[in-house]
C-alpha cells in the first residue's frame, strides 16, 4: 500500500511555522567557531548551528553538561572565532543593517544596542528601538540604520569590548533572536 500522509506533510509544516526566525545578514554578524563550541557544549553550538535564524530557546532545551556559556548573549559566538570580523567605526558614522526575516508571523519587540561584552550590560540608550516588530508590510524592519554615538567613543575603543546587538523578542511564542557584530570606536 501507497503509505505517503498527506497529514504528516502539512504537520511538519505547521511545526515549522510555529517558530519565527530572523538572523541580521548585512553586515555579516558573530559565526560560531571553535571557541563557542569549547564553552556552550557541541550539543547546543550544533543545535544553533542547524538554524542559524532560530530561536535561542530551542538550542538551550538541548543543553547538556558541557554548556558553560550564555547563549543569550550574542547566541554564544565568541569574539575570538571573529577576530577577522570586527568593524571600525568612528563617532557619527551612520552604519546601514539588513535583517533576513524568514518567518515573522510573531510579533513581539525588537531594538539594536551596543553591549559591554565584559558586563553583558547595555551602553547607554538602545540605538533603535521598535515597540512592535515586526510592523507587517515594513521595510522599516529589516533595512535600518544607526549612528554611532559619541556615548561609545569611550567604552568601546578597543576590539573585543562592545558589539551591537540585534534583539527580537517574540511575544507570541517568548523566544529570542540575536545577531551580534563586533566593533569598535577609532580614536
Ligand atoms: C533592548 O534589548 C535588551 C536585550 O539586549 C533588553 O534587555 C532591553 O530591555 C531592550 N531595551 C529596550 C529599550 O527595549
Ligand atoms: C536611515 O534611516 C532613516 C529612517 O529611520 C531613513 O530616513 C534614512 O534614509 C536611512 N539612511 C540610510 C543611509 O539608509
Amino acid at each position: 500500500m501507497f503509505n505517503f500522509s498527506p497529514n504528516t506533510a502539512i504537520l511538519a509544516i505547521l511545526a515549522a511555522c510555529a517558530h519565527g526566525h530572523g538572523v541580521l545578514n548585512k553586515p555579516s554578524p558573530r559565526i560560531t567557531g571553535p571557541v563557542q563550541k569549547a564553552l556552550c557544549g557541541s550539543a547546543v553550538t550544533t543545535a544553533l548551528e542547524k538554524d542559524i535564524a532560530g530561536p535561542i530557546e530551542d538550542a538551550l532545551a538541548k543543553a547538556d553538561a558541557n554548556y558553560k556559556c550564555n547563549a543569550y548573549l550574542c547566541r554564544g559566538y565568541q569574539y575570538e572565532d571573529n577576530l577577522d570580523n570586527v568593524k571600525v567605526v568612528s563617532v557619527g558614522d551612520n552604519l546601514v543593517f539588513h535583517v533576513d526575516l524568514i518567518a515573522g508571523h510573531h510579533p513581539g519587540w525588537a531594538n539594536m544596542s551596543a553591549v559591554d561584552l565584559g558586563t553583558n550590560t547595555l551602553i547607554g540608550d538602545a540605538l533603535k528601538t521598535w515597540d512592535e516588530w515586526p510592523i507587517s508590510g515594513s521595510n522599516e524592519d529589516i533595512d535600518f540604520n544607526v549612528t554611532i554615538p559619541d556615548s561609545l567613543r569611550t567604552p568601546c575603543n578597543e576590539p573585543g569590548k562592545c558589539v551591537l546587538q540585534w534583539y527580537w523578542w517574540s511575544n507570541s511564542n517568548k523566544q529570542t533572536y540575536e545577531s551580534c557584530l563586533d566593533f569598535y570606536v577609532e580614536a
